[in-house]
């Protein structure tokens, strides 16, 4: 539903005014610092909203959104996030949040030049032929972008957990755990891809290790 310029001013207000009538202090406090539990790492696009979605409140979710939820490894952007939110935040989860439908990764299964976009779908391109054997033989192609989604959400938590900071602090401490999850546009449920994370790391140390054991 569009809403008009002013009209998204009013609903400031009006939320600003709900959330301080049961508590006067509510943004005082927020205000004072953050300790979120949570790092998202979700997809862009407008229909997957984090904190609604998990039911999250303010202060609990640090959030980066990109297109098709990639964790690239030269991505400045994404690797300085989770940098932070792992690094100096201490957040005790990462989630990296797929979608069915994901226009990106749809985008990347298609023979067409998309100028900028190319070398961040390329990402995307980069997993389908790591599973190429498994995805050609699916011939439903919505079923086949879907399973492209996993794979995409599987390897994007590799790439978190090929981070120095990453991997010291779970090697460590056991934390962050790292999820990989899927949102479904269609029923608005989340599906977890039980993504192991001592698992998972020990599976990449024997490449990435970026400390002596
Ligand atoms: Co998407």
């Amino acid at each position: 539903m569009p809403s008009s310029y002013n009209q998204i001013f009013e609903n400031n207000r009006r939320w600003v005014a709900q959330r301080t009538a049961t508590d006067p202090t509510f943004f005082d406090q927020l205000a004072q610092d953050q300790k979120p539990g949570w790092l998202w790492i979700g997809c862009a696009d407008s229909r997957v909203p984090a904190n609604e979605i998990t039911g999250l409140d303010l202060g609990d979710l640090f959030v980066h959104r990109n297109i098709a939820n990639l964790v690239p490894n030269t991505d400045l952007n994404s690797q300085s996030v989770i940098q932070y939110a792992v690094g100096t935040l201490g957040v005790d989860h990462v989630v990296v949040c797929g979608h069915y439908g994901c226009g990106g990764v749809k985008a990347a299964m298609q023979a067409a030049d998309l100028g900028l976009l190319n070398p961040w779908l390329r990402n995307i391109r980069d997993v389908y032929r790591m599973h190429a054997a498994e995805l050609n033989v699916i011939e439903d192609q919505t079923e086949r972008t879907n399973r492209l989604v996993e794979f995409n959400v599987i390897e994007q938590c590799r790439n978190v957990l090929k981070m120095a900071v990453v991997q010291k602090r779970y090697l460590k401490a056991g934390t962050p755990e790292v999820h990989g999850w899927v949102y479904d546009l269609h029923d608005g449920l989340l599906k977890d891809l039980h993504v192991d994370t001592g698992a998972l790391l020990e599976e990449l140390r024997a490449i990435y290790a970026l400390t002596p054991d």
